[in-house]
């Protein structure tokens, strides 16, 4: 579905992005269950810019919304952001049509714009921290942010009505309402997104929350999902999450074939409960992974759970496994369980993904066909542990 609704955010300043309601999949890895939108805005001050344009194939919605506001051979300057195509995508289409324009970017954004788009160089601008442009009534201030999430990412700042543009960063794959205040669940929603987006680089989305921790500002409006109006709602999450701030909570990551690894999980989610330590439990067999990412967030324990099949951790669990390594969350234990019929393997495979992580691996229970009543116990007291630590008192 398409949508050619404008919304103007100030004098001069309106969005014209573009939402995206069947779009299921990002990446080829992250799941949207509900869309996405690809934000751009327009600000005129005598000059116009674009910032940021659209994902290919909605190079005419963005068109017919720009057309909307100010014509759309009106834009002067198109602010690139982030090279990644869902914002950069119609940048060639837009400098064709928009002669004059040119593109402002980061000196990185400048050779990924050559080689993705093939913009020329005498139609680039290459911007550095503090650099400013000129609109007339407005002036846009650029602020490099390098690995947010890729390396040439920039925030732009336009300094008359304090409204931050930060492309990805704060940013939540939802298409519903257009202000942070019309999306009840706008924070899971954006804690979902830093899991499954900004947490690798955690200390680089650090750096840049402090950027823009110096700055006044009344409006962020990133290029997915809702604008806030409400700022300090999403930069008080943002300051938990970049700090690595977690929570006396564990996720449960496991899957299971014929019950074995299950009824260890089951003794071991009783006994963290018990204990008044919060759980999540995600079987990888059907779990969203998008869920994972956004518990993965603040978890400050995991526990694994794989049988061994064709001599190694379930291919299911290994996808799980390596997906909490990649994502580096900051997770500070973490426990095995594992079930094997006539030959291990499962163990070895895990550990060694998990070597690659700083989680402390409390203790590992691989047993042989079905748990027996001593393993339970074992389990029991492993989970034990692990809450004890979890909670801080071991
Ligand atoms: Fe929304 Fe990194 O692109």
């Amino acid at each position: 579905m398409e949508s050619f609704h404008v919304e103007r955010l100030a004098d001069g300043v309106h969005w014209v992005g573009v939402k995206d309601w069947n779009r299921r999949s990002f990446d080829a890895l992250v799941p949207l269950p509900e869309g996405t939108s690809y934000n751009a805005y327009i600000v005129e001050g005598g000059k116009t810019a674009l910032i940021d344009t659209t994902n290919p194939g909605f190079e005419e919605v963005l068109a017919r919304n720009v057309n909307a506001v100010c014509g759309f051979d009106a834009i002067d300057y198109v602010v690139m952001n982030h090279a990644e195509p869902d914002h950069a995508g119609a940048i060639a289409y837009v400098l064709e049509r928009c002669e004059r324009a040119k593109l402002i970017a980061t000196e990185k954004g400048a050779k990924m714009a050559s080689v993705m788009y093939g913009v020329p160089e005498d139609r680039m601008v290459v911007v550095h921290t503090g650099d400013t442009l000129e609109l007339g009534t407005k002036t846009l201030r650029f602020i490099e942010a390098p690995w947010v999430h890729w390396p040439e990412t920039m925030l732009t700042y336009l300094e008359e009505d304090k409204i931050l543009f930060p492309c990805d960063f704060f940013g939540c794959h939802t298409p519903r309402g257009m202000y942070d205040d019309e999306v009840e669940d706008i924070i899971s929603l954006a804690k979902r997104y830093f899991g499954e987006i900004m947490m690798p680089f955690r200390k680089m989305t650090k750096k840049a929350l402090e950027s823009v921790m110096g700055l006044d500002v009344r409006m962020i409006a990133p290029s997915h999902g809702p604008i806030y109006r409400n700022p300090s709602r999403i930069l008080d999450a943002y300051a938990r999450w970049t700090e690595g701030y977690t929570k006396e909570k564990v996720i449960v990551v496991y899957v299971s074939m014929w019950g074995s690894t299950e009824r260890m999980v089951d003794v071991m989610v009783d006994t963290l409960l018990s204990r008044g330590v919060q759980v999540c439990v995600y079987n990888l067999a059907t779990a969203d992974i998008g869920d994972v990412a956004c518990e993965l967030v603040d978890s400050r324990g995991i526990v694994l759970g794989t049988p061994t099949v064709l001599g190694g951790m379930h291919p299911v669990a290994f996808y799980g496994a390596h997906l909490t390594r990649v994502l580096r969350p900051p997770i500070e234990y973490g426990v095995m369980l594992s079930s094997y019929g006539w030959g291990r393997g499962a163990v070895r495979q895990a550990s060694d993904v998990l070597s690659h992580t700083s989680i402390d691996v409390l203790g590992i229970i691989e047993v042989n066909g079905p748990p027996s009543d001593s393993d339970l116990t074992r389990v029991k007291e492993l989970g034990e542990l692990l809450a004890d630590k979890v909670k801080g008192m071991a």
